[in-house]
């Protein structure tokens, strides 16, 4: 979910422009309260829907002042008007994003049940607190939150505190920022960028008091603490889709670019260059196993970079979701690399794994794109991606940038543990120094790929089969696709479908083979066979200089990818997929940058 809460002139315009720019975090229902100044009572406007439906039931203007808003993506309780946030019990009106576990049990127990009229835990907490309320929000904060299991971010209003705003946490975030005219806190610095180019982080377990002109923090005991100031990485922050139909579009398209500035951020004179002093080189040196955690697209990039870690370093890697990490009996100890990638730093799964790996003594490493997220937090030490802001629900240029740094990570690893000469790092540099022109290429391509995308609106499953690394990319590719098209697509390992997928290859059934890897071409040209044998229509992505061998007849569409080495072509050949999918998705009509059910940033487990 996204939250905001805003101080100052215009704070109606401040808290639905916050919302907007939020809204990626959840997009199930969105509301706020609003209060005019030295009000007390604010009023509340909330729906199911978008944040463009929202307006519609807003007031156009008003001289508020001071208001708390909330973009939801449900948990507890179904997607429905009153559901949605704010929530308001007697004196308190609050928005929250999180879960609260024992929301049930704590409602029995203060005996609140009466007063609730939404089904969701946040109800509790307004309850709750208001129960708590006799004139002094920390001490109302500080009972309230010693009672809550689970995690919180609470921004609050108190009617007899007008023209003030209240937060605290437990691991969701709050980040606050202010300028001369006004006050905002917000889930995420995205929402921050146009007032103001400093921020910081709410600490835990903390209490943070914001007014137009003021914000003070106090940790529970009472003790004031002096907030850390971080300044915002992106110039620009989201400056809109310029000109493209959704942002994913734009995002694909940014790839070039943002796979560039990463080779110049880690490549000097030459050679790679990790930062932080050679720190990391050391880090580098002396482990002998790689655990890489991630959700989602970050996993499938680990997955790659456990690929890499395996090739150029024969070492023992694993990637494994964060989800089940946190519960899992994986063994780890102080010679363990830990690497946790996540676009947004914020994924409730992947932090918590990250601790834990943390407490059992791993070295911890993340690749994250935003600065000052969570995650950075917790890590020894972050890779950034400087991707700049991903905004559609889909990630795109998070995933190449990922792969990028997982490909000088390792090969920074092999040259210093002399895996790998001096001229195979050269040649290997050569390559990825050719990526952004490589991708540049298939976005030339694009109306052939739509031809083919054309075709697939109507189909209700897809399958997609490769073998090595391109099964790894595929694993992205058909996570790409059946998210923003809703087709069911999977990606199999080409060489495991005789042992039960192809059961499900009939006649018309799309699939999309890829194979781009010159040692498996035979093989996986013997399982297009096998299911062309089954009546499938096949596309396949191969790389230009080996669409010879598959040209031989117009049995299936090939779409030729730049030439690159082997090792590289999941570059262009997960450009080529993002195309695909957005176009899918565009011609069937739906909401690109906001896929049902989905949000970007996921921050319960
Ligand atoms: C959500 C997003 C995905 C993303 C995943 C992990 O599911 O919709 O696009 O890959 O979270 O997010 P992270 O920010 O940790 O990379």
């Amino acid at each position: 979910c996204g939250i905001i809460g805003f101080i100052g002139n215009d704070a109606l315009n401040g808290i639905l422009n916050g919302l907007e720019l939020l809204e990626y975090r959840g997009y199930d229902s969105a509301g706020f309260a609003i209060r005019r100044a030295g009000e007390s009572q604010p009023e509340i406007h909330k729906c199911q829907g978008r944040v463009k439906d929202l307006r519609e039931i807003s007031p156009k203007t008003g001289d508020y002042t001071c208001g708390i808003g909330h973009t939801r993506w449900a948990t507890h309780g179904g997607v429905s008007d009153t559901n949605a946030h704010p929530h308001r019990v007697g004196k308190v009106t609050l928005v929250h994003n999180g879960i609260v576990e024992n929301y049930k049990e704590l409602s029995e127990e203060y005996e609140v049940e009466d007063q609730l009229v939404s089904e969701t835990d946040t109800e509790v907490v307004a309850a709750l607190l208001n129960k708590f309320y006799k004139g002094d929000p920390n001490e109302a904060i500080r009972r309230t939150v010693k009672k809550l299991k689970g995690t919180y971010a609470l921004v609050v209003m108190f009617d007899d505190i007008p023209d003030t705003i209240y937060a605290t946490r437990n691991v969701s975030p709050i980040v606050v920022a202010k300028n001369e005219e006004l006050t905002i806190l917000a889930s995420d610095p995205a929402a921050l960028y146009e007032y103001s180019k400093e921020f910081f982080v709410l600490d835990e377990k903390c209490i943070l008091k914001a007014t137009k002109a003021q914000v003070s923090v106090v940790d529970f005991n009472g003790q004031e603490v002096q907030p850390k100031m971080q300044v915002v990485d992106w110039d620009a922050g989201n400056t809109g889709k310029q000109g493209y139909a959704y942002y994913m579009e734009k995002e694909i398209n940014e790839q070039p670019e943002a796979l560039k500035r990463i080779l110049t951020n880690y490549l000097v004179d030459g050679s790679i260059d990790l930062g932080y002093e050679g720190a990391v080189d050391k880090m580098l040196t002396s482990f002998n196993r790689v655990c890489i955690v991630a959700c989602g697209t970050a996993l499938h990039a680990g997955m790659m970079g456990t690929h890499l870690f395996r090739k150029w370093l024969g070492i023992p890697v694993e990637t494994e979701m964060a989800s089940e990490f946190i519960y899992s009996d994986t063994v780890l100890d102080k010679d363990t690399l830990f690497i946790a990638v996540s676009q947004s730093g914020e994924t409730i799964d992947t932090m918590e794994a990250l601790k834990k790996a943390k407490k059992e003594g791993a070295a911890c490493l993340a690749v994250l794109n935003v600065r000052g997220s969570s995650i950075s937090r917790i890590a020894d030490y972050t890779l950034y991606t400087d991707a700049g802001p991903e905004i559609a629900v889909a990630s795109t240029k998070a995933y190449t940038t990922q792969l990028m740094i997982f490909y000088l990570l390792v090969l920074r690893c092999a040259s210093l543990r002399g895996r790998m000469t001096e001229a195979d790092l050269e040649h290997a540099l050569e390559n990825l120094r050719r990526v952004p022109d490589a991708i540049t290429q298939v976005i030339a391509i694009k109306d052939d790929i739509h031809r083919q995308a054309k075709e697939v609106i109507m189909a209700s499953d897809l399958f997609m089969i490769g073998r090595g690394m391109d099964y790894l990319v595929l694993l992205e590719g058909a996570l790409k696709l059946k998210e923003i098209s809703y087709i069911h697509s999977e990606a199999y390992a080409a060489g495991e479908l005789k042992h039960g997928p192809i059961a499900l290859i009939t006649d018309g059934t799309p699939v999309i083979a890829a194979a781009t890897q010159t040692k498996l071409i035979s093989k996986e040209l013997s399982n297009v066979k096998e299911i062309k044998a089954r009546g499938a229509n096949v596309v396949l992505l191969t790389k230009e200089e080996l669409k010879a061998d598959f040209a031989q007849s117009d049995e299936y569409h090939v779409i030729g990818l730049p030439n690159l080495d082997d090792e590289y072509m999941s570059f262009p050949e997960i450009v080529a997929l993002q195309l695909y999918s957005y176009y899918v998705s565009a011609d069937k009509g739906l909401d690109v940058d906001k896929p049902r059910n989905l949000a970007k940033v996921v921050t319960v487990e």
